[in-house]
């Protein structure tokens, strides 16, 4: 922070906003290849929780470079960039307490950490695992088709590195687990977590 900047907290903190929501804020970092699954799941994950009255928000990679981040294109440091913004974002919404359900392909290690530094405690990674041969035969954009034959650069997969995740991260496998059984194991694990 600069030396002439000062934070200013407010008079209500985090357990004041609890009580008013009856949940914790917090953010599901979706990570995974295009095309693994991470909006599809996220959109009825995100309609599920509102349903049961828990406030819930979709950040998506897509969305995000509509608006916020239309200046930032694929290269590594764009995506740095990119990761930052949405993390930094993502952060408010859940200070403000809303559960956030943020999809990113946030395809390094270091993207991925870059993202829990951020956010700190808020932070619950989980990856949406999807072998790239499945995301190819799925290409729901066309854009594996596109970036095969050189029109889009630095595509993930194709043109561009996704590194797997090493450790112990919670893991929807999309490519052996239909999509309502993967809802249900994303709902499951965020209600654990907010309540
Ligand atoms: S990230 O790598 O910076 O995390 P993000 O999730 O925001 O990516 O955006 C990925 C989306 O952008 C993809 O789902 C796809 O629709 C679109 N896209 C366009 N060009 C590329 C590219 N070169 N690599 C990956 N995705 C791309």
């Amino acid at each position: 922070m600069g030396c002439n900047i000062f934070y200013s907290n407010g008079n209500i903190n985090e357990t004041d906003r609890e009580k008013l929501t009856g949940v914790k804020g917090g953010v599901f970092w979706l990570f995974g290849l295009s095309g693994s699954g991470k909006s599809a799941i996220s959109r009825k994950v995100e309609e599920i929780l509102v349903n049961r009255g828990i406030l819930s928000f979709r950040l998506d990679g897509d969305n995000l470079r509509s608006g916020l981040n239309s200046d930032l294109g694929f290269s590594k440091e764009d995506r740095y960039e990119n990761i930052r913004r949405a993390a930094e974002t993502a952060k408010l919404m859940a200070g403000a307490g809303v559960v956030v359900l943020a999809t990113f392909i946030t395809p390094l290690k270091e993207n991925r950490k870059a993202a829990e530094n951020i956010l700190g405690p808020y932070y619950n990674g989980v990856y949406i695992k999807c072998s790239l041969e499945t995301c190819k035969n799925r290409d729901p954009k066309g854009l594996y088709q596109k970036a095969m034959k050189g029109e889009i650069p630095q595509f993930t997969g194709v043109s561009s590195p996704f590194e797997e995740p090493a450790g112990n991260i919670f893991t929807i496998d999309t490519d052996n687990i239909d999509e309502d059984a993967c809802v249900s194991m994303l709902v499951k694990y965020v209600m654990e977590i907010i309540k």
